[in-house]
């Protein structure tokens, strides 16, 4: 409890308005935060709070030239006490203007398919590879189609990011959105086809602990492919099932 009261003192006042008025970390508004100490709530203050610094830090971040090219850092969306954390490539246009992960086409079709099993991106915790926009012509943000992969250089220098968020709410279920992520995160070079639907065992790199990790194909893919479509579902399937064997 004391604990709690003195991270919430360290706190600029700024940063807790954020953190106050932003539903999906589950804060009551302050103050009421510190009487919110007691019961469930205790758990989820220090994750909550620790993702605010962490995305303070993200917001400053240039560790890689990506950090001066973007209009706004995307760190993550959803819950601190999520069960299962979607991870995707990184930004796209929409994603740099709105500063929020899976906000454009392909971001509505995983809103949808979160809502076919039961989910939304208030109770899973949504976020990327890396947190910056990648540009083929970083001189013009504001042009539609100026997407391109992150290099293996922008993708190391962010994943120590991905690796505390995973850190920080300890979801039971990674699930990778297409083949940059699920490389990324296993670290093999494996294309999405091959491993998609088959569950792996994720260590990682920050507390080692186990997480089951699942890869599917990227909802931008089945923009381009409907008929990718019918294994995407088959996969939510699966996820469900292995959340409801988790309860
Ligand atoms: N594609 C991604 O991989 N991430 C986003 O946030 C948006 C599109």
């Amino acid at each position: 409890m004391k604990r709690v009261d003195s991270e919430l003192k360290e706190l600029s006042t700024g940063l807790l308005d954020r953190l106050a008025s932003t539903e999906e970390w589950e804060i009551p508004p302050f103050p009421a935060s510190a009487a919110a100490a007691a019961g469930k709530d205790a758990q989820i203050l220090p994750a909550a709070l620790q993702l605010g610094r962490l995305q303070a830090e993200v917001e400053g971040c240039r560790k890689c030239p990506l950090g001066e090219q973007r209009l706004r850092a995307v760190f993550g969306v959803g819950s601190a006490r999520a069960r299962v954390m979607f991870v995707g490539e990184g930004p796209g246009f929409q994603e740099d203007h709105e500063g929020e992960p899976f906000v454009g086409k392909a971001g509505q079709l995983l809103d949808r398919i979160l809502q076919s099993i039961g989910l939304s991106r208030r109770t899973v915790y949504i976020a990327n590879i890396v947190k910056c926009h990648p540009m083929t012509d970083p001189s013009n943000p504001e042009l539609r189609g100026n997407d391109r992969p992150p290099t293996p250089q922008e993708a190391a220098a962010c994943l120590p990011y991905i690796e505390e968020q995973m850190r920080l709410i300890s979801p039971r279920v990674v699930v990778t959105l297409g083949s940059v992520a699920t490389k990324i995160l296993l670290g093999e070079d494996v294309g999405i086809t091959r491993v998609r639907g088959v569950w792996r065992q994720y260590r990682t790199r920050l507390d080692e602990r186990t997480i089951q990790l699942l890869p599917t194909y990227h909802p931008a893919a089945l923009l381009r492919n409907p008929e990718l479509k019918r294994d995407v579902w088959t996969d939510m399937k699966n996820l469900r099932k292995e959340l409801e064997s988790l309860e």
